[in-house]
């Protein structure tokens, strides 16, 4: 038996080797590989770099592969809760300098307990991923651990924010567990992610490919859609993760963190009243629009290098956290596809869980046209959309700017998928197909008979426009609620935003819709 200070002193030695971690030679290879380790990370991630380490002292059961008699510190991740700006988090972070943050059981025995304080807790989870997979060693028990992992993802999902900064390695089915995540941070070239790396795909499929160009963030930003924000290194995603925590409340029963004003910054913005081109073929940037409605510098766009023909951000109104969702007359006319269909839906469903309202702008000629979007199932896609802004319950503005031609009109959050309040522009071309088009089906025998066809075409399609594509005719059967100068736009938006506050909407109790998957 020692006395007192001989076991704060033998505690203090257990602390050090577990603070050392892989040991200095792994730490320099880390630092030179670009990367930080696991607990730096969480130094900068946590407020002061304070944080409670839970499980510190767990240790590995492997007995194969001459594991037995090996320790490894913190079986290569740190689980841990600390505040980030005053808020608790559960973190848990991979190391990769011990045996290359692989998985064992009880490395995944460390993240699901973390997870489960975050459930149980209703605060975030933030998972730091830098692994090189299942620990061979440890075999099947390893599956079992990511299994548990994935399940307790699952559990969390809807009740608390959970976000994955990928910053080395995570492969295989790794990736399954920031894929089961709400939003995924990945640094530039540490972060790798895929299912089957180079040399299986060239084995199965004969196709050359490089890692970075496979599974490296550029290409999970741009192509597969899988991440949402693309990091320069870690302290980079530390600070993203850190400000998108700041729209997001800590769990499904709270609001998003507010600190009200004393009154609502209320604009006359004339700029607005000149955004628009006079000919309506001529796209704008949507986002100047949002850049002048929304509080100054509170915009955090996500996925903004994927199907960006739809935008999505947080914002700020007033110092109220919000979602925003709008077309992109910029890109691809701002047509709704199958990639910005998922896009905007997966946000809704996210905003809604979460009771950040939903600001939405439309300006888009309809679904797009083609046979690879029939093909890929454009219906089960966009129907995701109507599916997700039917569902949602939390406060919804439309405001529209141009066009809202047919089922992309209605997609896009119309009054009668359950929008509190829609605005139209006097720009605003409101109907259930484009002029040409109506145009066509409608007069098809009568321009074929005219003297001069070409020109019997162009005065239809002008008649047509003049009286259906204008924010008039849903005005007058109330499907709009005003038309407003664009000027107005944040006054008008800032208003309907304070009254829906409060807004409640119960609907029967159910085990979970049928979203279109
Ligand atoms: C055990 C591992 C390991 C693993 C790395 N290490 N990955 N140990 N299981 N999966 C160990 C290495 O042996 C080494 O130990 C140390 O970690 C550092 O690894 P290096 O190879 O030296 O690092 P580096 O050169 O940077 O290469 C990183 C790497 C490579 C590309 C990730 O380590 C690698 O290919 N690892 C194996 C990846 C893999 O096949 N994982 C299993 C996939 S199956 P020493 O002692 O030398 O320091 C899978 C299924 C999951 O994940 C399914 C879930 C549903």
């Amino acid at each position: 038996m020692g006395s007192v200070s001989e076991k704060i002193k033998q505690l203090q030695e257990k602390q050090k080797k577990l603070l050392a971690m892989g040991g200095p030679e792994k730490i320099e290879a880390q630092h030179k590989a670009g990367k930080l380790t696991a607990r730096e990370r969480l130094n900068l991630l946590f407020d002061n770099g304070f944080y409670d380490e839970l499980y510190g002292f767990v240790e590995h059961e492997c007995t194969k592969f001459g594991l037995a008699e090996k320790e490894f510190p913190a079986d290569g991740v740190v689980t841990a809760i600390g505040a980030i700006s005053g808020r608790p988090v559960c973190v848990a972070s991979q190391d990769f300098t011990v045996m290359g943050g692989s998985v064992g059981w009880k490395h995944a025995w460390k993240i699901s307990e973390i997870a489960q304080q975050a459930y149980k807790n209703g605060i975030p989870l933030i998972t730091i991923n830098d692994s090189g997979g299942a620990r061979i060693q440890e075999g099947v028990d390893s599956l079992r651990g990511y299994g548990t992992i994935f399940y307790n993802n699952t559990l969390l999902s809807g009740l608390v924010p959970q976000i994955a900064i990928i910053s080395g390695p995570c492969a295989g089915g790794a990736a399954y567990s920031p894929a089961l995540m709400d939003f995924i941070i990945m640094v530039k070239g540490s972060g790798k992610m895929f299912i089957t790396g180079p040399d299986v795909i060239k084995e199965v499929t004969g196709r050359e490919i490089d890692v970075e160009e496979l599974g490296g963030a550029i290409a999970h930003a741009t192509k597969s859609g899988n991440i949402h924000f693309v990091a320069e290194n870690d302290e980079e995603a530390i600070e993203i993760c850190k400000k998108l925590l700041s729209y997001i409340p800590n769990n499904n029963t709270e609001d998003p963190p507010y600190e009200p004003k004393e009154e609502l910054e209320l604009v006359e913005d004339e700029f607005l009243n000149t955004l628009l081109p006079d000919d309506p073929t001529i796209p704008y940037d949507m986002r100047i629009l949002l850049e002048r409605v929304f509080d100054k510098d509170s915009i955090l766009e996500v996925q903004k290098d994927f199907a960006q023909n739809i935008i999505i951000a947080f914002a700020r109104l007033n110092g109220r956290s919000v979602g925003v969702v709008a077309n992109q007359p910029n890109y691809l006319a701002g047509c709704l596809d199958i990639d910005s269909s998922d896009k905007a839906a997966r946000f809704i469903r996210f905003c809604n869980a979460f009771n950040i309202p939903i600001i939405t702008f439309t300006d888009t000629p309809g679904f797009m046209p083609g046979i690879e979007q029939e093909y890929g199932g454009i219906i089960r896609h966009g129907a995701k959309m109507l599916f997700a802004y039917s569902a949602a319950t939390v406060p919804k503005i439309t405001v529209i700017t141009r066009k809202a031609y047919g089922g992309a009109y209605l997609a896009m959050c119309a009054k009668s998928l359950g929008a509190d309040r829609v605005a139209a522009w006097p720009t605003a071309e409101i109907a259930v197909m484009g002029a040409e088009g109506a145009v066509s089906v409608l007069y098809k025998k009568e321009i074929q008979k005219a003297a001069d066809p070409t020109q019997k075409r162009k005065e239809l399609i002008e008649e047509y426009r003049n009286e259906f594509a204008t924010p008039y005719q849903a005005a007058k059967k109330g499907m709009v609620d005003a038309v407003i100068e664009p000027k107005f736009t944040r006054n008008y938006i800032s208003i309907a935003l304070e009254s829906c506050t409060t807004k409640r909407e119960l609907r029967p109790q159910k085990k979970h819709g049928l979203i279109p998957l």
